[in-house]
């Protein structure tokens, strides 16, 4: 059997250990796959990645990555596991430029800094023109692409995102997500918390739902933007998710 790269097991956390928010969620990230978490607004799924990102304490269960216990290691602690954190807001230094950004993400393995430099300017050839740049002068999207780049810096084998299509137009969240797959591409697994579930569906393997910090739905995500419940209840659609 393949064992999960990333495995949540029963997790309890939020922002006061009297005040629960996830009430034992338990989730899987295979290796080589897109998974997305979708919801409601307030639905605990910014703090599902922020408590697997050791933002959070964590009240009960577990997070294991390779078999690794990480619960409750420090996010600057997980890049020793390979593990990188896009948050929603704020995920780039907006006074510094954009090969500073990449700079800054290349900190803990200085040695592997041209290498990584060269890979993410493979990946996204955009940032090399935008290099000398205020990050605090780019667009949404150009913003986006240098945070992920400073994450993909790091050389994670686990890549997770909050809403990286957050305040964009479609046509550039449109953009977000085919670079998303040139990441998956080059190797990187992905896990991403996501409001645009049908953009965020159609380029997952798979998905899972939530509701008031317990998980309603999960599945492929094919069967995801199938299912009538997911669109009715969870996403504030009236129809079927991949009728548009
Ligand atoms: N810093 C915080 N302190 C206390 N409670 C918080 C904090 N951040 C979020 N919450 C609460 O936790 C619950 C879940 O919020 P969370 O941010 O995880 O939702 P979400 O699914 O990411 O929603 P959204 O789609 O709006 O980003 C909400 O009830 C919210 O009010
Ligand atoms: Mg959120």
């Amino acid at each position: 059997m393949v064992e999960p790269m990333l495995a949540v097991r029963d997790v309890e956390a939020g922002y006061n250990p009297s005040l629960p928010i996830l009430h034992g969620i338990s989730l899987d990230v295979f290796e080589g796959e897109i998974v997305t978490v979708l919801g409601p607004n307030g639905a605990g799924k910014s703090t599902l990645i922020k408590a697997i990102a050791g933002l959070l304490s964590i009240s009960r269960g577990s997070v294991t990555i390779g078999g690794r216990d990480i619960t409750g290691v420090e996010t600057h602690q997980l890049i020793r596991e390979r593990v990188a954190y896009v948050p929603q807001t704020e995920n780039v230094f907006a006074k510094l430029s954009v090969e500073e950004n990449l700079a800054l993400g290349a900190l803990h393995n200085p040695d592997q800094f041209a290498e990584q430099r060269r890979r993410v300017l493979d990946l996204f050839p955009d940032l090399e023109r935008l290099g000398h740049l205020a990050a605090g002068k780019l667009s949404g999207g150009q913003r986006q692409m240098v945070a992920v780049g400073r994450a993909l810096m790091a050389d994670p084998t686990l890549l997770m995102l909050d809403e990286p299509s957050a305040g964009l137009s479609p046509k550039l969240a449109q953009v977000v997500f085919s670079q998303l797959i040139r990441v998956k591409q080059v190797g990187v697994t992905i896990l991403m918390v996501e409001q645009n579930a049908r953009a965020a569906l159609k380029i997952s393997d798979r998905g899972y739902v939530l509701a008031e910090g317990q998980e309603k739905v999960q599945g492929d995500a094919r069967s995801l933007l199938d299912n009538p419940e997911v669109g009715e209840l969870y996403l504030g659609a009236n129809s079927r998710l991949a009728r548009s």
